[in-house]
């Protein structure tokens, strides 16, 4: 923070706003490679606490990139920038009173701890979407990869760009062939488990 900017601490805080939502918040944070289906299952998880009235929202690779993060690629400094935005977007979500679900690859793994230590080290849940990259490839459901071994996109993730699997995530989906929804109520049962709904 410069100098001259002091932070603001204002009289309505998260836990009043926790309290109106009869919640707690917290950060789901999906990560895993392209076409793993952390979208998929991430919107299922929010579909289901939709429903059981609780307030969510999700935020989303493809959608942040065409907006706030549209200037950015996919270099290893863009995507630490990317992250970096994001884990302060989410925070403030968060600050909200609102159950975050942030779907991204975000595959280093210290970008990932930094964003878990700007929530102070609490409530902030990796949700490993576990996907094999070969059953991601034979997926391709956006013709990426294809595209990627062909040379026509540089810095694919898995290709030519790292991925770095968390090693020890609050929830681990292996999802070889696992039904989207049985993914889905993975993370609804470590929610109700840690009482967070
Ligand atoms: S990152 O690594 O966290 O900054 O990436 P993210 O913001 O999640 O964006 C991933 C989506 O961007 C598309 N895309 C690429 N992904 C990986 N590598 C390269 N080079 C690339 N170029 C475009 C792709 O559609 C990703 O979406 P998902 O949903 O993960 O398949």
């Amino acid at each position: 923070m410069g100098s001259d900017v002091v932070w603001h601490a204002h009289k309505v805080c998260r836990e009043d706003r926790e309290l109106q939502n009869e919640h707690r918040a917290c950060l789901l944070w999906f990560t895993g490679l392209s076409g793993s289906g952390k979208s998929t299952v991430a919107g299922l998880v929010e579909e289901k606490l939709h429903a059981m009235g609780k307030r969510t929202y999700l935020l989303d690779g493809d959608n942040v990139r065409k907006g706030m993060n549209r200037d950015l690629g996919f270099t290893d400094e863009d995507r630490i920038e990317n992250i970096r935005r994001i884990g302060e977007m989410s925070r403030l979500f968060v600050d909200a009173g609102i159950i975050t679900l942030s779907a991204f690859i975000s595959p280093f793994r210290s970008e990932r701890q930094s964003v878990r230590e700007l929530l102070g080290g609490n409530d902030f849940i990796e949700v490993f979407v576990d996907t094999p990259l070969t059953t991601c490839e034979r997926r391709d459901p956006k013709g990426l990869y294809q595209r990627a071994r062909d040379g026509l996109i540089k810095n694919f993730t898995g290709i030519d760009s790292p991925y770095e699997a968390p090693q020890s995530p609050e929830v681990h989906i292996i999802n070889d062939g696992i039904d989207p929804d049985a993914a889905a109520e993975q993370v609804i049962s470590y929610l109700v488990a840690n009482k967070y709904i």
